[in-house]
């Protein structure tokens, strides 16, 4: 029987979550009233690390598909279920297996770096995986002289590029559909309207904004920035979600949500596949135990040591 009303689905997830010694992983740019049911919230890096030392018989995954997938990968025996399927990411998307080995054949000698944005056939083609997080730390790791595939955002690749100066590094053109739409033009016109603000960017926008930041890191590097900084008001160049998170912990600062394109109706700042994981899809994941991820154990096996190498990186 299906409950509409968010504090009984909030109380029946509560229940199904002990019944079935499951817990749920939720990236920040899921809605507010799921983040409030997750056991664990946190950006790519955090929510790989987690699953892989997570003390649950159910791990259920509030966050977009390939999400889901790396903590299948990393807990095989796990059940790992995905109320919402259909949540895929264009930067994924933006990266087919079989062209991007197409890509590396073409390309012998190189080590492959794929941001953990990708499927698990992609992870499977690669060498090490990376986050926005980390990536700076992972292509730092690989000698100097050995040339680089870096998939499949070429905004972060471009720059990590830009960082360390490395001009061995080949990008693969993909990007995220959100991060890309927001506007250097609207966002200098904040700036000039909240002139005390910081301006904090996500390495996924255009070269142009991540210019005008005062700090460019990831989610989590962005909030732990707005904690310690001892301004008040910040532009925040990411997905909005992570507003949520922002207002709890800092209920005395103001976090303006970054501005998206002119041909923007203002919702472009919004990422429609976190947003179609919901208390109902939850709770319904949860009884129903399904939909759950299964992967080939040969992929699967092959995407593991590119994400275990990225883990062992410190
Ligand atoms: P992080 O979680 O690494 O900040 O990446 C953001 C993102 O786009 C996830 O889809
Ligand atoms: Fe993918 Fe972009 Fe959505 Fe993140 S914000 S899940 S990169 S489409």
């Amino acid at each position: 029987m299906k409950v509409h009303n968010s504090d009984q689905l909030i109380e029946r997830i509560n229940r199904l979550k002990q019944q079935k010694r499951a817990v749920i992983l939720a990236h920040y740019y899921t809605r507010p009233e799921v983040q409030q049911v997750a056991d664990f919230l946190g950006d790519s890096l955090a929510l790989s690390v987690k699953a892989q030392n997570i003390d649950a018989d159910v791990i259920l995954f509030a966050g977009v598909h390939f999400m889901a997938e790396t903590a299948k990968v990393l807990c095989p025996q796990k059940k790992v279920l995905i109320p919402c399927p259909e949540a895929g990411c264009s930067l994924a998307d933006s990266c087919q297996a079989d062209e991007f080995d197409k890509f590396i054949a073409e390309h012998p000698g190189h080590t492959v770096v794929s941001y953990v944005n990708t499927t698990v056939e992609v992870k499977a083609l690669t060498d090490v995986c990376c986050t926005s997080s980390n990536a700076l730390k992972v292509i730092q790791s690989i000698p100097a002289d050995r040339p680089i595939i870096f998939g499949p955002d070429q905004h972060l690749g471009s720059y990590i590029k830009r960082l360390t100066g490395r001009d061995n590094m080949l990008l693969w053109h993909g990007c995220c559909h959100v991060h890309d739409k927001f506007a250097v033009e609207r966002l200098r016109e904040a700036k000039v309207k909240y002139p005390e603000a910081k301006v904090v960017v996500h390495p996924e926008c255009r070269e142009v904004v991540v210019a005008e930041a005062d700090y460019v890191g990831s989610t989590a590097g962005i909030l732990e920035y707005c904690r310690k900084s001892d301004s008040r008001q910040f532009i925040v160049m990411t997905e909005s979600g992570i507003i949520t998170e922002m207002e709890r912990l800092m209920p005395d600062k103001e976090f303006i949500p970054g501005p998206a394109n002119a041909l923007c109706d203002g919702a472009c700042n919004t990422c429609e596949y976190m947003k179609m994981v919901n208390l109902e899809n939850i709770a319904e994941c949860l009884e129903n135990e399904s939909p759950e991820i299964h992967l080939d154990e040969e992929i699967r096996r092959k995407a593991e040591r590119s994400i275990l190498n990225m883990i062992s990186i410190k």
